[in-house]
C-alpha cells in the first residue's frame, strides 16, 4: 500500500485552492503555447497512459502535453499487456509504476483505478471511468471562467444521461459553488441517488426545458457512454425530448454556453445549429483539456515529490 501519494481520480481529490492554482497556472501554460515558448519542467519525465477504452481527445491532449514540457509518453492499450491474460490489476499497478513518474489510466468500473492507485508508487490520473471523469469537468469550468468569468452562484444545466460527467459535475458544484441543474428521463432519475456524492446544489427536473431556464451553461454527452452499447436502442428512444437543441438555449439566459465533452453525435444529444452555433465553445473546451493536464502533470509529480 502506498497510503502517502496524491493521486487525481476525481474532482474532489483536489481542493478550491490547488485547483484554483491549476487554473491560474493552466492560463500562463496556454499563452506560453500562443507564443511558442515551452517550459521543459517535466525534462527526463515518463508518463505512462494505459486506456482499455476508446480515446482521442484524452490520449492527444496528454501526449502533446508531456512533449511540451519536455517528458516522455508511453500508450499502453490494455488489450495488448498480460492484464489482457490475466495480469491482475494490482501486480501491474507495482510493476508500471516502477518504470515512470506518473500514469493516467482510462478504464471501466472506479474499483479498478482505485485498486491501481493503492498499488503505485507514483502519481495515477482518472483518464476516465464509467463513474468519472474529473480531467473533462475542470477544463470545462476552466474553459467557463475563461468565457464568462467567476461559476460561483452560476446555474448550470446537466441535460441528458446521469454518467461519469454528470457524476463529476456534481462534485465541482459542491466545490466552486454553482447550482447545478440535472435533467434526465425519470426512469434514470434514481441513478443520482445512487451515486452517493452529497447533492446540495444540484436539483432535478423532469422537463429538460425548465432545468435549462436561468442557465449560464447548457452541457451534455452521449446518450450511450463507453461500455453501455447493448442500450443504445433503448437509449435513443427514451432520450428523444432531451436533445439540446434551440428551445432549451433560448430558455437559458442570453449569454449561455454550450458545452459538451465529445465526440458529439448531431441529431441525438444536441441538434447540428446548437453544436455549430455561437454559443457552442466546444472546440476552446476540448484544446483546454491540453493546458488544464499540463499543469496537473507538474502540479501531481512536484507535490508527490515534496
Ligand atoms: N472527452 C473525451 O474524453 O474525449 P476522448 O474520449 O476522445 O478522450
Amino acid at each position: 500500500m502506498n497510503k502517502n501519494i496524491r493521486h487525481f481520480l476525481r474532482v474532489s481529490d483536489l481542493s478550491y485552492n490547488e485547483i484554483q492554482k491549476l487554473f491560474a497556472r493552466s492560463t500562463v501554460l496556454k499563452k506560453q503555447v500562443e507564443k511558442q515558448v515551452f517550459e521543459q519542467v517535466l525534462q527526463n519525465r515518463t508518463l505512462i497512459l494505459l486506456f482499455e477504452k476508446h480515446s482521442t481527445r484524452t490520449r492527444l491532449s496528454f501526449e502533446v502535453g508531456m512533449q511540451q514540457l519536455g517528458g516522455n509518453s508511453i500508450v499502453l492499450q490494455m488489450r495488448d499487456t498480460q492484464i489482457d491474460r490475466g495480469e491482475t490489476i494490482e501486480d501491474a499497478a507495482r510493476v508500471i509504476s516502477r518504470m515512470c513518474d506518473i500514469v493516467m489510466l482510462r478504464t471501466f468500473e472506479h474499483s479498478k483505478i482505485e485498486a491501481f492507485a493503492k498499488n503505485s508508487t507514483v502519481p495515477l490520473i482518472n483518464g476516465l471511468t464509467n463513474e468519472h471523469h474529473p480531467c473533462q469537468v475542470l477544463s470545462d469550468i476552466f474553459t467557463f471562467q475563461e468565457q464568462r468569468g467567476d461559476i460561483l452562484g452560476k446555474t448550470i444545466s446537466w441535460i441528458g444521461d446521469i454518467n461519469n460527467m454528470c457524476a463529476s459535475w456534481i462534485e465541482a458544484s459542491n466545490i466552486f459553488g454553482f447550482k447545478l441543474h440535472v435533467s434526465s428521463p425519470p426512469q434514470y432519475k434514481h441513478l443520482l441517488e445512487e451515486l452517493n456524492i452529497s447533492q446540495s446544489n444540484v436539483e432535478y427536473f423532469a422537463d429538460p426545458i425548465e432545468a435549462c431556464v436561468q442557465s449560464s451553461l447548457i452541457t451534455t454527452d452521449v446518450w450511450t457512454s463507453m461500455g453501455f452499447e447493448q442500450e443504445k436502442q433503448e437509449r435513443l428512444k427514451t432520450f428523444e425530448r432531451w436533445t439540446v437543441d434551440r428551445r432549451k438555449i433560448d430558455a437559458a439566459n442570453k449569454d449561455v454556453v454550450f458545452m459538451h465533452c465529445l465526440p458529439a453525435h448531431r441529431g441525438e444529444e444536441v441538434s447540428a445549429d446548437v453544436i455549430d452555433g455561437p454559443q457552442s465553445v466546444v472546440w476552446q473546451e476540448a484544446e483546454n483539456r491540453l493546458h488544464f493536464q499540463k499543469a496537473l502533470l507538474e502540479h501531481l509529480i512536484k507535490i508527490n515529490e515534496a
